[in-house]
């Protein structure tokens, strides 16, 4: 998400992992066999560093972080508040934005919503009562899943969406739909099934898209799976962009959109590159005069782990969060350090510098 344009998108619709702890594989047989997912989580050091970064910038969010109950939640809600300020940036003022999550971690991830988007901006809690799945004899069987849906602005496309009326005195007609979607999961004999853990039914996404954008609007699903939203997309004549972590899930897209689209899905490109933004200009090297001069004025002539004041030649420019684990070159991931701190910390965070230096003070 880092190398896409700012205020390119008008719908993203997201499906990530729940916090569920569990671990998802595809059935071998499965047209998407060989997909697998985790989705368990702890604390590690790169979520502290985020966690740096987002109380520096974004104390709101930080708060409502740290709010969380256990470090897996904490280490959860982190690696979405950083991916969710991400899509704010690429959203169009006038775009819109569901989350679909369940009751596992959507009373805190709407609070994280509201840190991001803003309060104003929350306009349904959709519920999706999907029907089949288990149940239990100690509560009532969990038959729903969310959708948190936002805007970024005042206009918005909203195309409200007519479904059958389902009481006997309007039988027939159609009437506007509430925020209640009866919409079966897939089941396992549906033509649509590829066998994908956590497929989500294209009847669902049509109406999210349909709804949400008009023709030749952009759609991205940055959690795309085995493709639905893209599917959903190409379908209505939307552009699209998915993103998955999986390999599986970029065969997937391809394998799903060519069956429906025969030889149009020449026009798919799929990489593996990290694109690069060129809403932004060039970007000058992360060590380059004007950054240092910058950051030099910024942390007023001092070394920013150990506090002592230096002269300029003697601090360094590093990587706050280092570009191994994500980090950019650009000035806000960037600081200046005395080379004694800087060779402390090497490819690590500040957490361990800061361990580092307490232990030798
Ligand atoms: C709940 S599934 C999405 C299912 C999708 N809506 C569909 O209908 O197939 C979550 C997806 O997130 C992907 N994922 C997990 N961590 C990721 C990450 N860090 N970046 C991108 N994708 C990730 C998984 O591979 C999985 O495909
Ligand atoms: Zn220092």
């Amino acid at each position: 998400m880092r190398g896409m344009n700012s205020a390119t998108i008008d719908l993203i619709y997201l499906d990530p992992p729940f916090n569920s702890k569990a671990n998802y594989a595809a059935p071998i047989g499965s047209q998407a066999a060989g997909a697998a997912f985790k989705d368990t989580w702890t604390l590690s050091d790169v979520d502290i560093e985020w966690l740096d970064v987002i109380e520096k910038s974004h104390p709101q969010l930080w708060r409502v972080i740290m709010a969380a109950m256990t470090d897996s939640d904490k280490s959860y809600l982190i690696y979405m508040a950083i991916r969710l300020l991400e899509m704010k940036r690429l959203l169009k003022s006038s775009g819109s934005i569901y989350l679909h999550c369940d009751p596992t971690m959507s009373h805190y991830l709407k609070l994280v919503m509201d840190a991001v988007f803003g309060r104003d901006m929350f306009l349904n809690e959709i519920v999706w009562a999907y029907g089949l799945g288990g149940s239990s004899s100690r509560f009532y069987s969990r038959k729903h899943d969310m959708l948190l849906f936002y805007i970024n602005g005042e206009k918005h496309t909203f195309n409200k969406p007519l479904i059958p009326a389902t009481s006997q005195r309007m039988k027939g007609q159609m009437k506007g739909a509430t925020d209640v979607w009866q919409i079966p999961t897939i089941n396992n004999m549906a033509k649509e099934r590829t066998g994908y853990p956590t497929q989500k039914p294209l009847a669902l996404l049509n109406r999210i898209i349909e709804a949400s954008s008009d023709i030749g609007c952009f759609v991205f699903d940055p959690f795309c799976g085995c493709a639905t939203t893209c599917v959903a997309a190409h379908n209505f004549g939307r552009d699209w962009v998915g993103i998955d972590i999986s390999e599986k899930a970029a065969d997937l897209v391809v394998e799903r959109i060519s069956e429906t689209q025969g030889s149009l899905y020449e026009n798919i490109i799929h990489r593996e590159d990290i694109p690069q933004r060129t809403d932004l200009g060039p970007i000058p090297k992360y060590n380059s005069i004007e950054n240092k001069h910058e950051l030099f004025g910024k942390q007023e002539g001092k070394c920013n782990s150990c506090d002592e004041c230096f002269k300029i030649q003697n601090l360094e420019v590093d990587h706050i969060v280092a570009k191994s684990k994500g980090g950019t070159d650009h000035i806000g991931n960037l600081q200046l350090l005395c080379g004694h701190c800087n060779r402390v910390k090497g490819d690590r965070g500040m957490k361990y510098l800061r361990e580092r230096l307490r232990l030798a003070a």
